[in-house]
């Protein structure tokens, strides 16, 4: 089993392991089984696209995709609007951007098979704040179009939640990300040294304490800790913590989801810092940004960090959004005006990534529900 955790000792020799490593667990069924082979014994191009779409980042692993298969060639998709985030993304635009993700890496696996998926987003209109019961997209699969070189790179993709090794990142390295993740609408930033660096660290780890000390905020992220193999088999989504320690932790009543929401608590107190070695380990922060606001530049921007992600698996730099500071809340507004500064978003413009950037060994991939958990009848 691969695993990499953080283990720190507090308070009398108490040990607190977070990691997205799994573990087997024998009653549940593999929680990653959808990143093998995905999509191989599908004739359907559109199933094929599929399985691969639903391995995109998405935010707190929500996977919030529903696809309908509408005659032969043509899928609508849907927000699945159980699966939303009230408290930390009050708006739904992290949820959208994990839309634009998915559909990046329909795309890039339909063009796979010789197919150019073309989409229209918001075929019925867009949701404003809230969503309904709309479609996201249709997208409608027509023979052509080349091969997308990032298709390898789907299976290997991850979210790093690990300190990173004290390397330099080439410039040529960070503005191959920067460029992967440009489209119409956006534009990308990045810093590498110097106070630009060191003072989005510092933002981002005060940004993750802000979350954690803002009762429904962090009791949205408590509610989806799946703790142990045994939780993580059982959902395949959310934040996983798994390894022996963490069991150890879970069997003698330390490590509870009870426990993570109350101050004062180990679990809450390593919860709360659990963010600290990674941002001050960061090699590089990049950040992608809209011009202006609103649903398709929320799409775009989704489409744009998958390729991202994609472009930096293939230079083996690991990468982990640090999306507390952009979160609506009003506890977080402080946070939201400094990031902005921090990145010279300009008036009228809308900072919609800001992701770490730095090495670290490639780590287990995060557990999904699998294609038939989204797939919606007419
Ligand atoms: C809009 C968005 C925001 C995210 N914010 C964070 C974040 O703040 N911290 C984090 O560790 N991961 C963040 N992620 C990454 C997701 O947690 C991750 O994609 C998900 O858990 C699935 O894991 P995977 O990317 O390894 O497949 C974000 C992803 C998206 C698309």
């Amino acid at each position: 089993m691969h695993r990499r955790n953080f283990i720190r000792l507090i308070g009398g020799g108490a040990v607190f392991a977070a990691t997205a490593g799994l573990s087997a667990c024998a009653e549940a069924p593999d929680p990653t089984t959808a990143w093998v082979s995905p999509g191989s014994s599908q004739r359907d191009v559109r199933l094929y696209a599929l399985a691969h779409a639903i391995l995109a980042p998405n935010p707190h692993n929500r996977q919030p995709w529903l696809a309908r298969l509408d005659g032969d060639d043509q899928l609508s998709l849907f927000v699945d609007r159980t699966r939303l985030l009230p408290a930390t993304d009050p708006f739904g635009r992290q949820i959208v951007i994990g839309c634009g993700a998915f559909l990046e890496l329909l795309s890039i696996a339909a063009s796979i098979k010789g197919y150019q998926a073309q989409v229209l987003p918001f075929p019925d209109g867009q949701p404003e704040r809230s969503f309904d019961q709309r479609p996201f997209a249709r997208v409608t699969f027509v023979k052509g179009g080349a091969a997308d070189p990032l298709f390898r790179h789907i299976l290997r993709r991850r979210t790093s939640r690990d300190p990173f090794a004290d390397q330099k990142i080439p410039r040529a390295d960070l503005a191959a990300l920067e460029a992967a993740g440009l489209a119409p609408g956006l534009r990308t930033g990045s810093v590498s040294g110097g106070p630009g660096l060191e003072g989005l660290k510092d933002m981002t780890k005060r940004a993750f304490h802000r979350e954690v000390d803002t009762p429904a905020a962090n009791q949205e992220t408590v509610d989806l800790i799946r703790i142990g193999a045994h939780e993580v088999a059982e959902h395949r989504d959310g934040i996983s913590l798994t390894g022996a320690p963490i069991e150890a932790m879970k069997a003698v009543g330390i490590l509870t989801r009870e426990n993570l929401a109350k101050p004062g608590t180990i679990a809450f107190k390593q919860n709360r810092s659990f963010c600290d070695p990674l941002c001050d380990s960061a090699r590089a922060f990049v950040w992608i940004v809209s011009h202006g606001e609103g649903r398709m530049l929320e799409l775009a921007s989704g489409r744009a960090y998958a390729r991202m992600t994609l472009e930096a698996t293939a230079r083996h730099v690991a990468l982990q959004p640090m999306s507390q500071a952009l979160q609506e809340y009003p506890e977080m507004a402080p946070l939201f005006a400094e990031s902005l500064r921090r990145t010279a978003v300009q008036p009228g413009e809308r900072l919609q990534m800001l992701v770490r950037a730095g090495y670290a060994a490639e780590g287990p991939p995060a557990p999904r529900r699998g294609l038939a958990a989204h797939l919606r009848a007419a």
